[in-house]
This record gives structure tokens, sequence and C-alpha cells, in this order.
């Protein structure tokens, strides 16, 4: 089994896993696993190859061979390549999201993803963050976090990001599609989105960032 370190960083979204997952990396130097990257991509390469989100096989085909590059830029900011392109900003959009949610629903392309993932497993250590990273993808992990905060806050937070991006959006209209993301990722069969049983969940709603970056380093003391 391989030993390196990995700290799990789950919860919905909006819940703050990629900032907090990113800071916590950086201040440990350790590797990231944006998992929510993987499952976006796949919907997005299915979608450009005019794949049906529902035909299980083509997409689980398409996971399987997923040609991705993350690298840095001369900004130390992460860029995703798919098929050689840069993808960064297509798969941030609502509808990658959604189109993710859906895909990740599909038992065999979340087994084709899951030696990808184990594969981000290196020295010194890896801080993963998505749905199933410490109940599925890294059961052994150190330490597991689980992150929370209502549908309203983060909608709310996805609104201002919006806003400082110059995107108008609803604010109800969000919430709507918050709640049924949360739907979908908590009542699917395969991995649905719930705390391991020895996860520490910290409810980040009146939290600031460093508060609760300060939390996850404080649990990882603890081990190492
Ligand atoms: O974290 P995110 O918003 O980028 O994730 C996009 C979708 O991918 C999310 O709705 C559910 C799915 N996902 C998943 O099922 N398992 C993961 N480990 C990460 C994401």
């Amino acid at each position: 089994m391989n030993d390196t370190p990995v700290i799990t960083i789950d919860g919905p979204a909006g819940s703050g896993k990629g900032t907090i997952s990113q800071r916590v990396a950086d201040h440990l130097g350790w590797h990231i696993l944006d998992s929510g990257a993987l499952y976006r991509l796949v919907g997005l390469a299915a979608q450009r190859k005019q794949i049906d989100l529902d035909n299980e096989d083509a997409v689980a085909e398409i996971a399987k061979d997923l040609d991705v590059v993350f690298k840095a830029n001369d900004e130390d900011e992460v860029v995703v390549l798919l098929e050689g392109n840069d993808v960064s900003l297509a798969i941030r959009s609502e509808e990658a999201g959604a189109a993710a949610s859906q895909v990740a629903a599909k038992p065999s392309v979340r087994e084709a993803l899951l030696e990808r993932q184990h594969r981000f497993q290196k020295d010194p250590g890896l801080v993963a963050d998505g749905r199933d990273m410490g109940t599925i993808v890294f059961p052994h992990a150190l330490v597991k976090i689980f992150l929370t905060a209502s549908a309203e806050i983060r909608a709310e937070r996805r609104f201002n990001q919006l806003k400082q991006q110059g995107i108008s959006a609803n604010l109800r209209g969000l919430i709507r599609d918050i709640e049924k993301r949360d739907a979908r990722d908590t009542n699917r069969k395969d991995a649905p989105l719930v705390p391991a049983a020895d996860a520490i969940t910290i409810d980040t709603g009146k939290l600031s960032i460093d508060e609760v970056v300060n939390s996850v380093l404080a649990a990882v003391k603890k081990h190492i």
C-alpha cells in the first residue's frame, strides 16, 4: 500500500473545498487533486464529442482515455489541457458542473477514474478535494475533513464570484441549481456525498478562510 500521507477534503458544491485545499496544500508543500475537475473534464469531453451523457458505456470510455494535463502557468495558476486545448475556464461553467454531476452518477465512470486519482498520491503528500475522497478513493487517509455550509450561503459565494467576473446571475436560480446538484450528488447509489465515519465536519458558513485553514492544519499537526 502507498503510505504517502493524504488529507481528504470533501463537501458539497460551494462549501469552499477548492480554496481551502489549495491553501492547505500550499502551506504543506503537498500535491493537490481536484477530483471535481476530472468529472467536469469527462462531462465536457463527452459534450464536445456529442455523446449522450446518459450513454454510460460511451462516457466511461471517455473517462478511461481522458487525455488531460494539469500544469502551472507563470502565475502559478493551474492550467488544464484537454487533448492539448486549454479548458481551464470552460470546465468552471455552471453547465460543465451540471454535466459533471450527471456523469458522476454512473458507476463505470467513477470506476474508470479511480486509478487515475490514486496516481496523484505522491511524496511528500496529497490534499485530495472532492465528494468521496475520504469514503471511497482514499479510505486510509491521515486526516479527513468534511466541509458544509447552507445552500443559501454557497449560492451567495457563487453569486459574488460571478459578479467579480462581470457575469450577471440570479441568486434564486443559483440556490435552486445548488439544491438540485446536492440532491443528485447525495442521493446517488454509488459513492454518494456523505462524510466518512471518521471525518471532521467543519461548517464554513460563519468562518473566514483563514479560520477554516487553521482548523484543518491543527487537525493535521496532530498526525505529522
Ligand atoms: O467539486 P466540483 O463542483 O468541481 O464537482 C463537480 C461535480 O463532480 C459534482 O457535482 C459531483 C461530481 N464529483 C463527484 O461525484 N465526486 C468527486 N470526487 C468530485 C466531484
